[in-house]
């Protein structure tokens, strides 16, 4: 049935209308050769001519919030209306696991939160969700300041250079120039926050200095690959992993294994050292990390593989996703064409009155509210991850604010595209334009949608939440699988982007749209105009290429 409904496309018998994806114009454009190898390695994004999420969103405006897409053999019920989040996420959660997700990660992650059956994750969520005390969010923000202190200096080295005439004239040169060495001046700021994310996630969570912002270590090198790879299978439709021999045959698998074994060595050794250290009377480390803690709260039953994948878990959920949002807010407050230029200056005149030498404390965060609006702002537009994925354990029927209940069988798998929900126009104004101060404003609501309420946000929300837009804007997602590392993604990006906006400028290193191809999405949707990838967070195509220069009059660096 599937299969028909793939080649034909048409009403499926559970109500959803049924979008059968145009595999005969991606065969033209790729021909034959090219299509099979893509399908063959899993690389969707080329095959579908782009990120999924805009070929998801240009069927939710063709066919509305509810559509079954017909891919291959396999199908998928896609989702962006907010009733329906409610009830996968909340009111029927009991009803859903994480399906492919956790097929896809458990090699990855073990038993970790994400891919966990339903009783460990239970049991560890308990344990773990303690370790996000106040206490040691208030502790992590001096690590926040160190290691914004760190980029700063790094920033400030280049700031004064100048890149004159080596930046690169055209769209070959510019792509080529990621692999060299980019002339002085110029930083790849995505690259940039993705080494300082993942300095804080192994200093907070396990006290370990991977160091990437001054090196790429073996260990670092591992880790980047380890979660390509686990981005990479998130978008694969066939599962080239589970070829017979691919661990041996496939070089990508090979090096994947060689660097999962590395990594697993290090977490181990890091569980061992905590172990001892807890069995230690005189060990007196004032910082403790969040596997410190998992440690002193270990109960008899948990085993050190347990700790790791716990590990494992946080550093996949809480990297690429805080340096995604870093990138796209940065990108959108100073892109060339100065379309949010007039909140940049809102924003700095709130910085610079709150942001000093000293050390920014919880209090000082409070106050940044226009900043945390931004960082909202930017996780609407650029949600991280794009989609969320569940699987039903038993027939269910789905509410929508639609008057078509869409029926669900046991086992069907089902894509909240968050994307397209933080877009829809029938939820926000100009959906597609960056604007912090939307979330200011009260939204009227409509049949089955309760809109958007500012005042209910409540005082002690770091920002607008699930509840506040009644499950239109899912920033953490919702429910008992939320996350749990949003206040500390929050903290963090605030005290990064506090402390860069208010010592630096930024500007784009190259005009983009002088150096690319313009771009539109699948279905003439737009794209950045750094251009788009997706995995697990949403990509630029080649890094955010910028120029530092110090802020006249400099302000005293921390
Ligand atoms: C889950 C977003 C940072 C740890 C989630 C989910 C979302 C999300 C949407 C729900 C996924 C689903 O329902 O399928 C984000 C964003 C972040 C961020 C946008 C940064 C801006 C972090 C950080 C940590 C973390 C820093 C840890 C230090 C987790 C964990 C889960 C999770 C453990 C799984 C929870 C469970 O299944 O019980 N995150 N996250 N996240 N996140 Fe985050």
């Amino acid at each position: 049935n599937n299969l028909l409904q793939f080649v034909l496309g048409n009403e499926s018998e559970d109500g959803a209308v049924v979008a059968a994806w145009d595999w005969r114009s991606a065969l033209d454009e790729h021909g034959l050769g090219k299509f099979a190898y893509s399908i063959l390695t899993g690389d969707l994004q080329t095959i579908v001519g782009g990120p999924l999420f805009l070929l998801l969103t240009k069927y939710h405006r063709e066919l509305g919030p509810v559509f079954k897409l017909a891919f291959g053999p396999r199908s998928f019920i896609v989702v962006a209306d907010p009733a329906v989040a409610k009830h996968l996420l909340r009111d029927g959660s009991k009803n859903y696991d994480k399906g492919i997700l956790s097929e896809i990660l458990q090699p990855i992650l073990g038993n970790g939160l994400i891919p966990a059956d339903p009783d460990v994750w239970k049991r560890r969520r308990r344990v773990i969700a303690p370790g996000f005390h106040r206490a040691w969010l208030d502790q992590t923000l001096s690590l926040f300041d160190d290691c914004a202190a760190d980029l700063i200096g790094d920033l400030a080295g280049r700031a004064s250079l100048d890149p004159g005439d080596l930046l690169p004239k055209t769209p070959a040169a510019w792509k080529a120039w990621k692999h060299q060495n980019p002339p002085p001046g110029v930083v790849d700021m995505e690259e940039r926050f993705c080494s300082v994310s993942l300095d804080i996630i192994g200093k907070a969570v396990f006290d370990y200095d991977f160091g990437s912002s001054n090196s790429e270590s073996p260990l670092v090198r591992a880790v980047y690959r380890c979660l390509y790879e686990a981005e990479r299978r998130t978008t694969a439709f066939v599962p080239f992993w589970l070829l017979p021999g691919a661990q041996f045959l496939i070089p990508s698998q090979r090096d994947f294994n060689r660097d999962l074994r590395l990594l697993n060595a290090k977490l181990d050794e890091l569980v061992r050292r905590a172990l001892e250290a807890d069995d230690d009377d005189d060990d007196d480390d004032e910082r403790i990390s969040l596997l410190d803690f998992l440690v002193t709260m270990r109960g008899e039953d948990v085993s050190t593989t347990q700790l790791r994948d716990d590990l494992m878990t946080m550093l996949v959920a809480g990297h690429e996703t805080t340096a995604a949002l870093l990138t796209w807010v940065l990108y959108e407050l100073f892109h060339p064409s100065g379309r949010s230029s007039h909140h940049l200056k809102r924003l700095r005149e709130e910085l610079d009155a709150v942001v000093g030498a000293r050390a920014m404390t919880y209090a000082d965060i409070l106050d940044c509210k226009f900043a945390r609006l931004c960082l909202a702002e930017g996780l609407r537009l650029y949600p991280q991850p794009p989609l969320l994925i569940r699987r039903a354990l038993d027939d269910d029927q789905l509410p929508t604010t639609t008057d078509r209940p869409v029926r669900l069988a046991r086992g069907a798998d089902v894509f909240l595209s968050t994307w397209s929900l933080h877009k829809s126009p029938d939820l926000w104004d100009n959906p597609e334009t960056f604007d912090p101060s939307r979330f200011e404003k009260k939204k009227q609501g409509r049949d089955g949608w309760a809109g958007y309420d500012p005042d209910s946000i409540p005082a002690t929300s770091l920002y607008p939440n699930e509840q506040t837009a009644d499950f239109a804007f899912l920033p953490f997602g919702a429910g008992s699988r939320r996350c749990l590392g949003d206040q500390f993604a929050i903290l963090e990006s605030t005290v990064m982007l506090a402390r860069l906006i208010t010592t630096f400028d930024f500007e784009f290193a190259v005009d983009p749209k002088a150096t690319l191809e313009p771009k539109t999405g699948l279905g003439g949707l737009p794209v950045a105009d750094v251009g788009m990838r997706t995995g697990a967070t949403i990509h630029t195509e080649n890094g955010l290429w910028m120029t530092v220069h110090h802020r006249t009059p400099p302000l005293p660096l921390p």
